[in-house]
């Protein structure tokens, strides 16, 4: 057997840590925000097909995952990779995302939640389940590395619902 670095394998598994992807969470009656990740992934649990992401209290997003279970992930070419920049920099709480980087979100009335036009690809979730994670269960060195201020992440497992694709 050939040893190969494990981000070799192409794949949903490194898609989301390679390429990126905006997370969008809300709803028609609390309104919705978006954010960039690079961390989570795709798999199977409970029989479903999941995705699973993790969010720092401080996002503004965390707001809507919270009291919304309408949740999509926004795959989108390199070419928006600096509009995804300003995604994941700037907060939703000061600046309008989509006015900053032109891209557009569209309403899905069947889902009652919001994803980006502009994507190859958009995964429609529903969110399922959440975990705080709490320091006393980290590794020193991830606690050093990651929350020395303390902004831990909640860990959010949503069942993909259906699978978007862009085929113009
Ligand atoms: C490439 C990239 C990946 C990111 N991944 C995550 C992530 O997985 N989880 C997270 O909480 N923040 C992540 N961030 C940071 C948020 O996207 C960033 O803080 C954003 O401005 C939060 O926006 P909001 O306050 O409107 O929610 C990432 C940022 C970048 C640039």
């Amino acid at each position: 057997m050939l040893k190969k670095d494990i981000n070799s394998y192409n794949g949903f598994f490194n898609e989301i840590n390679n390429n990126w992807a905006i997370l969008t969470c809300g709803d028609k009656f609390i309104g919705s925000n978006s954010m960039t990740v690079s961390w989570g992934g795709i798999g199977y649990l409970w029989d479903k097909p999941v995705c699973f992401v993790f969010v720092r209290e401080s996002r503004h997003t965390k707001k809507f995952i919270d009291k919304s279970d309408s949740v999509t992930l926004s795959f989108l070419s390199d070419k928006y990779k600096k509009a995804l920049a300003v995604f994941g920099s700037k907060s939703g709480k000061d600046v309008d995302k989509f006015k900053e980087t032109g891209l557009h979100k569209t309403f899905d009335l069947d889902y009652n939640g919001y994803y980006v036009c502009e994507s190859d690809y958009v995964l429609k979730c529903k969110k399922l389940f959440s975990l705080d994670i709490t320091k006393d269960k980290l590794p020193d060195y991830i606690k050093d590395d990651f929350y020395k201020n303390e902004d831990y992440h909640t860990l959010y497992v949503c069942e993909i619902k259906q699978y978007l694709v862009n085929e113009e």
